[in-house]
């Protein structure tokens, strides 16, 4: 089915192991390109953007093999470096594929890519930290063209962390001379578990997870196995459901330490957290107060992609809300889907307002993004009677199986 069809009112109750972060996922597939080697990745989710980036590499000529949770990469046998845009379009990650491009080939032939629409989503920072380091690049119109005779080391400061030009940079200084040094990288923690699969790889780089992160050299390995981390943004969807709807649930082989300030607005939210080293139960009797004004930031602030699913869980919650969204200038799309099912939200600029309904009332929906269709989900889960959510092909791009995960703790869901 196209769509997601919900029947809401129904408390949440169960355990549920989560897949490899597609955060992680991405920039690690686009890093076996930088080396000759052969690459197995665990617990890779098996979504729409893994499928992109493994098209990608199969395109660039590396043999790819997918099965149950493994991706295994050859990158020996890479041998052009052109993307067509047709690849491009598919995900926004797909520019992580230049610095490694760069790296491997020195030349590459891309063209911007595509994502979900957030907002103006440049890449200036990735081309401006590429050009210090020695790449010549043209943009013309939508077309990349970059080529170098030899990157170099150099220091590169970062005017914002940007999660994707800290991993590109990251990338293309595998294939530099003398050492990169970042300065205010983004610190997120699948930029730290892309350094821990660099490592392996045979990369000396360092600070990962830090505002500051040196790499400076590379002696590739031939075979490097590497499990994914846990997909703190899944966790903290399924979490926000569960809050909103009440029952018991637990994740397991998580890193709460991830979404700490996520467990946080639950928590002030009224909902009882127990955390361990890997793994969290959250238990809600469903009636939320507003909890204390949300601020996205950049990691270790709250992250953007939480923003929509805790949102659709404060839906009915007792007062009002406060979300400030700093990351992204449009990612309130999912507050007009959230109106039509009763719910009271305004938009003023970057802050959204809150004030959580007696009841919410299902109506068709439409997914406009990722993050915001998974908030149309527990908005959906909420509300009484039956809500449908369009263009479920967005939500597939970051959630293995939504469906699975939620009937797997008693929704009453369809798709
Ligand atoms: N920015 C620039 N210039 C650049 C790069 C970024 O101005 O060259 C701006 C962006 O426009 C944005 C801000 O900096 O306003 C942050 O962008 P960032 O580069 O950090 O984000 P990204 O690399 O494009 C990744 C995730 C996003 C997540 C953000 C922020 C991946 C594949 N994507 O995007 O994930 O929201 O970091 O944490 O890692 C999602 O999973 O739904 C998703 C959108």
């Amino acid at each position: 089915m196209d769509i997601f069809c919900i029947r809401g009112g129904t408390p949440l109750h169960g355990r549920i192991a989560l897949h490899g972060a597609k955060n992680a996922a991405l920039p690690l597939l686009a890093a076996t390109l930088a080396t000759g080697a052969r690459c197995e990745l665990h617990d890779c989710p098996d979504i729409s953007d893994v499928t992109a980036a493994c098209a990608i590499l199969r395109h660039l000529g590396c043999a790819v093999e997918q099965h149950g949770g493994i991706v295994a990469v050859d990158a020996g046998s890479a041998c052009r470096s052109d993307i067509p845009a047709e690849l491009m379009r598919k995900m926004r990650a797909a520019v992580l594929f230049l610095g490694p491009l760069l790296a491997r080939f020195g030349t590459a032939e891309l063209s911007l890519p595509g994502g979900c629409v957030l907002g103006a989503r440049p890449i200036d920072l990735h081309l401006r930290g590429l050009r210090r380091m020695g790449a010549e690049i043209t943009l013309d119109g939508e077309h990349i063209s970059a080529r170098t005779d030899g990157l170099h080391g150099c220091t590169v400061a970062l005017p914002l962390p940007s999660v994707g030009a800290t991993e590109n940079l990251i990338l293309a200084a595998l294939g530099c001379r003398g050492t990169l040094t970042l300065c205010n990288a983004a610190r997120e923690p699948e930029i730290a578990d892309l350094q821990c699969y660099l490592r392996k790889l045979g990369a000396d780089i360092s600070g990962a997870g830090t505002s500051t992160v040196t790499v400076g050299g590379f002696r590739p390995r031939p075979f490097v196995e590497h499990t994914i981390m846990p997909d703190r943004i899944v966790a903290a969807t399924i979490l926000c459901a569960a809050a909103a709807c009440g029952g018991e649930v637990e994740l397991q082989d998580v890193d709460p330490a991830h979404f700490s300030t996520v467990l946080d607005s639950l928590s002030e939210a009224g909902c009882a957290i127990i955390t361990a080293a890997s793994a969290v139960r959250l238990t809600s009797d469903g009636q939320l107060t507003a909890p204390r004004p949300v601020v996205t930031q950049p990691y270790p602030g709250f992250p953007t992609d939480a923003q929509p699913p805790l949102m659709a869980a404060c839906l009915r919650a007792k007062g009002t809300t406060v979300f400030t969204e700093n990351i992204f200038t449009n990612r309130y799309r999912h507050a007009e889907e959230f109106r039509r099912l009763g719910a009271a939200v305004s938009i003023e600029g970057r802050v959204a307002y809150v004030t959580g309904v007696e009841r919410l009332t299902g109506a068709p929906l439409t997914a406009s993004d990722l993050r915001g269709g998974a908030a149309l989900v527990i908005a959906g889960l909420l509300a009484q009677g039956t809500a449908y959510i369009g263009r479920r092909e967005y939500i597939d791009r970051g959630y293995e199986d939504i469906v699975r995960d939620l009937r797997a703790l008693g929704a009453r869901i369809k798709g």
